[in-house]
């Protein structure tokens, strides 16, 4: 129903807590000499926050984007440790990984404080990369359909049907994330094509439009046949972004 030619495939890189500035230059400097013929795809690499102007800089003629892995709704105040949508800009960064797993589970991200992040990005013009995924006592338990529903739908309620188009939206399995298990590629287009159903309940041109990606252990090995099916559009990956030979593979399969 849905034609994967219409949607720009996106590989995206959360660094997460790894690379100092110092390394992420070396990544780039040896990364950016090899991405020639990458023209059809959206490349994003998302490092930690103290090395984002320093990617912005190393990237400014380049295709590469750069987003952070974590943003506050609010445009200031009393929010120890936290970044806001004005300071990403002032940098020109492009966007932000929002609702990853790590940040659910390890750090309280909500449903509640997504569904205040993901417009807020898209009223300021940065991409919202929006994390979704479920458990794997979720999956054994039957609850995959349910799950991935209630986050695409609490998590994107406040955007308004036009917009929705604008956000990534990243499947990544938690029992995939770091753990070498990835997705068979029938699971991943499973799931994914569950989430643009569940977008075409809203508006069925804009699911035909949003890219989805697969997250969760993606390597060179396995990209290729991941991107390959029908309603995945690209992938977002871990480990596998470190470095630079293995991240350009799994670029190049999409
Ligand atoms: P890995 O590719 O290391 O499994 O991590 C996936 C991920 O969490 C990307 O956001």
């Amino acid at each position: 129903m849905h034609s994967a030619s219409q949607r720009r495939p996106l590989v995206a890189a959360n660094w997460k807590m790894y690379k100092t500035v110092a390394e992420t230059e070396d990544f780039l400097d040896r990364f950016l000499g090899s991405i020639g013929n990458l023209g059809e795809v959206d490349l994003v690499l998302c490092p930690p926050a103290t090395a984002l102007a320093a990617a912005v800089e190393r990237t400014r003629r380049s295709p590469i984007r750069i987003a952070a892995q974590n943003v506050h709704e609010q445009e200031a105040g009393p929010f120890t440790g936290e970044i806001s949508i004005p300071m990403l800009r002032e940098l020109d960064v492009a966007g932000a990984v929002v609702g990853h797993s790590e940040r659910r589970a390890l750090f309280c991200e909500t449903d509640e404080a997504l569904a205040r992040k993901v417009p807020a990005l898209l009223s300021a013009e940065l991409l919202p990369i929006l994390c979704v995924g479920e458990s794997e006592a979720e999956r054994d338990a039957g609850e995959t359909e349910a799950v991935l529903a209630r986050q695409v739908d609490a998590d994107l309620a406040a955007v308004p049907d036009p917009k929705l188009a604008g956000v990534v939206i990243a499947y990544e399995p938690i029992w995939a994330i770091g753990t070498g298990r990835t997705a068979t590629t029938e699971q991943a287009q499973e799931a994914i094509a569950l989430i643009r159903s569940r977008i075409a309940v809203r508006d069925s041109a804009v699911a035909a439009r949003i890219r989805i990606v697969y997250g969760g252990s993606v390597k060179p090995g396995n990209a290729a046949g991941l991107f390959a099916q029908p309603d995945v559009d690209g992938g977002l990956v871990g480990g596998a972004s470190l470095d630079p030979e293995d991240f350009l593979a799994i670029c190049e399969a999409a």
